[in-house]
């Protein structure tokens, strides 16, 4: 086991689904993965191992915040041999023209946080996805006809900004959502050399302030994760 997680080595695959919730990870692996097995529930953070038409792929919470999903990140890449990671979550929209229920990929990942600022001794990093991943992703909601959009996103370190006005400077250079995970993924699969893609679901309005019904979300997600493996299965 690693420090975080019960797992041991082998459990888990090369390939995972990230969401933030544990329960989401549950969710998917008794829907969609044969065989699943349980290899974490340390923290309650469980996380599943089966088959996804015939290939092997993980599922597992990571918690909210990019502290949390680092953590968990870090071990699944160092520890268990994690090289094509995809987090699946919601972000809110910074931007009239993208709607509750959309899909955002993130093709970049801005961040208010100081993690990277620390990390590159006050330079600046790009967080980016994979292209590959991106790409992949992309063809399977054109293909699933889901409103999608690829763009730039923000990773913050706040929910609750002290401005609450903050995002529209975000917004003013192109940033098409927010979130809280994905500047940490991406930066973590740049370092050890392998592949990771958020996709994210808007799931709160910053411009309009609606949000998704309580009884779509499921539906959504389902959407979401439906694409996500596609997007693990492209060779
Ligand atoms: N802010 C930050 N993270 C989020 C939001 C938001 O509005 N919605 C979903 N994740």
């Amino acid at each position: 086991m690693s420090t975080h997680i019960a797992a041991e080595k082998g459990q888990i695959a090369e390939s995972i689904l990230l969401p933030g919730d544990p329960l989401r990870a549950q969710f998917i692996a008794e829907n969609y993965l044969e065989e699943p097995v349980c290899f974490n529930k340390v923290r309650n953070m469980f996380g599943f191992t089966g088959r996804y038409k015939g290939e092997r792929i993980s599922v597992m919470g990571t918690g909210m915040g990019m502290p949390s999903h680092s953590i968990y990140v870090n071990e699944l890449i160092r520890e268990y041999g994690c090289r094509k990671l995809i987090r699946i979550g919601t972000c809110g929209s910074l931007r009239a023209e993208i709607k509750i229920r959309d899909l955002i990929l993130g093709l970049s990942a801005s961040t208010d946080s100081a993690v990277n600022k620390i990390r590159f001794q006050g330079m600046d990093y790009a967080p980016a996805p994979s292209y590959r991943l991106l790409r992949a992703a992309h063809d399977a909601a054109l293909a699933a006809k889901a409103p999608v959009h690829v763009g730039k996103i923000l990773s913050s370190d706040s929910f609750y900004t002290e401005d609450p006005d903050q995002w529209k400077l975000w917004a003013r250079f192109g940033v098409l959502g927010v979130e809280m995970e994905t500047a940490e993924l991406y930066t973590l699969a740049a370092k050890y050399d392998v592949e990771a893609l958020a996709i994210l679901t808007v799931s709160d309005h910053l411009v309009t302030h609606e949000a998704t019904p309580a009884e779509e979300r499921e539906t959504r997600f389902r959407a979401m994760a439906e694409i996500a493996f596609q997007a693990l299965l492209a060779k």
